[in-house]
């Protein structure tokens, strides 16, 4: 299953353990890049991640999910690999939970529509649920208790063609996980009331754009108000490395020359460039001058 980067960010949770949102969210799919998981019954439960058994954190988040499936004195043997660059820093959870998803419902031999299973891989991580189908999805938040109209599906935008660009400019691990900082900013910052409306505005317009250049304007304004809420949380925290600073310059300036290019952002100091399709030798031969390593999707 493939992992996604989201274009107007779901950030924020519902009160319960349904890993309910507060703001829908858009997301673009990293069609190749993600996990393949497979699981099979055994005596015990083992996690093997990129040929490596695991037994911290990882593996309880893992199997403590499997739970949600397990019957009577059933374990599991869980094989996952994993083929985003470790220094991409983006969104492993998304593609680790839809991949754990897809292969439980297969070893049960379940008939599970998507939009289920969307559902399903919401309980494990959030931006999960938008990694069942390529392209743009729409992550409904939904308004019931029980979550089950919190789920996403495809939309088509009314674009030129579009690509993105990961780039990987650092591979530390996070210094804190998005859930930790979604609640820390979400109790803490003066802009927490009204982050749901504003992104609520963001994700209106970019349903209705015409053109890429309004739907990067859009997604970068939406990465840069996330940012600001979570740096004005106490306590503060600030994702940016020097390097994702000089990169958002750069993009600016970039632009200044005319070239179509935004940069989205995740709970991460690694920066995603989202632009046209037609404009991908132009920025590549760009991101190739500076040494910066990267993929394109
Ligand atoms: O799915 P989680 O709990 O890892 O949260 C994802 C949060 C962001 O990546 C910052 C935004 C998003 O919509 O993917």
């Amino acid at each position: 299953m493939p992992s996604n980067i989201a274009l107007v960010k779901y950030w924020g949770k519902r009160p319960g353990n349904l890993n309910l949102p507060l703001v829908s969210s858009l997301s673009y799919t990293l069609d190749g890049y993600g996990s393949k998981t497979h699981i099979a019954l055994d005596e015990k439960d083992s996690l093997i991640l990129n040929g490596k058994e695991k037994s911290g954190d990882e593996a309880k988040k893992t199997f403590a999910f499997l739970d949600l499936f397990r019957a009577t004195s059933e374990y599991y043997r869980v094989v996952s690999d994993n083929n985003i660059p470790t220094a991409a820093g983006v969104a492993s959870s998304a593609s680790g939970f839809a991949a754990l998803t897809a292969a439980m419902i297969a070893l049960k031999g379940w008939d599970v529509p998507l939009k289920e299973q969307s559902m399903l891989a919401r309980l494990g991580s959030g931006s999960a649920a938008r990694s069942f189908w390529n392209g743009i999805v729409l992550w409904h938040k939904g308004v019931r208790e029980d979550g089950m109209d919190s789920y996403a599906e495809p939309v088509t935008l009314q674009t030129e063609p579009m690509a993105m660009a990961v780039l990987l400019l650092d591979q530390s691990q996070k210094k804190i996980s998005s859930r930790e900082a979604m609640k820390i900013s979400l109790a803490t910052s003066p802009l927490a009331a009204e982050w749901p409306a504003r992104q609520q505005a963001h994700l209106d317009a970019a349903l209705k754009v015409k053109d890429l250049p309004s739907l990067g304007h859009i997604a970068e304004e939406n990465a840069e108000l996330m940012h600001e809420l979570i740096r004005t949380g106490t306590p503060s925290v600030d994702f940016d490395l020097s390097e994702t600073k000089e990169w958002k310059t750069r993009v600016r300036q970039w632009r200044g020359q005319g070239v179509p290019v935004w940069f989205t952002q995740d709970a991460g100091p690694n920066l995603k460039l989202l632009f046209p399709r037609a404009s991908q030798k132009d920025i590549t031969e760009r991101l190739n001058a500076t040494g910066v390593g990267y993929f394109v999707v």
